[in-house]
């Protein structure tokens, strides 16, 4: 019984010990930039080619506020929700050495706070690649950054109409993470192609989370 049980701590502290508690406070968002809002759009392509080249975590912390964070009354978010309800959540999956002073592994953006969780260590990019129907130009990126939907907080008011409710919401986000790359010399590419249930394993995501978008970004080649 007294191995067994330490059998089990020893697995605990194996797969999970490492990840439990580390936090990263990302910086304060600026809230001026180089290109108008206007070139951004112009600009914005669907990017397929990334040099190996560094994020820095102020680009890091500007793509996860435009993407959901906090602008206003301490709740409310950078993109329009059905009702308030703020149905997704943001993931990054940083690759070695793709962010300078951040180790690899997937991390979950909480918006309240402006912080990074790490979930999982490692670098995962290769394997959400190939989920990704092996479109493996995607972990040239430094970064992906993955969004996700619980739709029982949508559904739950809106019944079935929540579903498209809560896709549309995530493709404001995605745009607000197009637009935000452009504007600090960054690109994304986007892609929809990839087994839900394998991503949901290998990224280790709570099980009523949904992925929907997944976004390589990075310097274009
Ligand atoms: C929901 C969605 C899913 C997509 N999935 C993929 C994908 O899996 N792989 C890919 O290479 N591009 C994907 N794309 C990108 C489109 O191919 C691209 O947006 C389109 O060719 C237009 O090009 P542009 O974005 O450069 O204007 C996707 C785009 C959207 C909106």
């Amino acid at each position: 019984m007294f191995y067994k049980f330490l059998l089990v701590i020893i697995f605990i502290t194996l797969f999970w010990g490492e990840t439990m508690g580390v936090e990263i406070k990302l910086e304060k968002p600026s809230l001026k930039g180089k290109l108008s809002v206007e070139e951004a759009i112009k600009d914005r392509q669907t990017i397929r080619s990334f040099k190996d080249k560094a994020l820095s975590i102020s680009q890091l912390s500007q793509l996860a506020w435009a993407a959901y964070g906090i602008t206003h009354k301490g709740f409310y978010k950078t993109v329009p929700s059905a009702g308030a309800l703020y149905p997704s959540d943001i993931f990054f999956i940083i690759g070695k050495g793709g962010v300078k002073g951040i180790e690899p592994g997937v991390y979950h953006y909480i918006p309240e706070g402006h912080l990074l969780k790490l979930i999982l260590s490692r670098d995962k990019r290769e394997i959400v690649a190939r989920a990704s129907l092996s479109q493996m130009w995607m972990m040239e990126a430094p970064i992906m950054i993955l969004i996700t939907v619980e739709y029982r907080r949508v559904t739950r008011k809106y019944g079935e109409r929540g579903i498209r409710y809560a896709h549309i919401e995530a493709g404001h986000i995605g745009q607000n993470i197009f637009l935000q790359a452009e504007s600090l010399g960054l690109s994304c590419g986007i892609v929809g192609a990839f087994y839900d249930d394998k991503i949901k394993e290998v990224l280790n995501l709570p099980k009523n989370f949904e992925p929907l978008i997944i976004m390589p970004v990075g310097y274009k080649k």
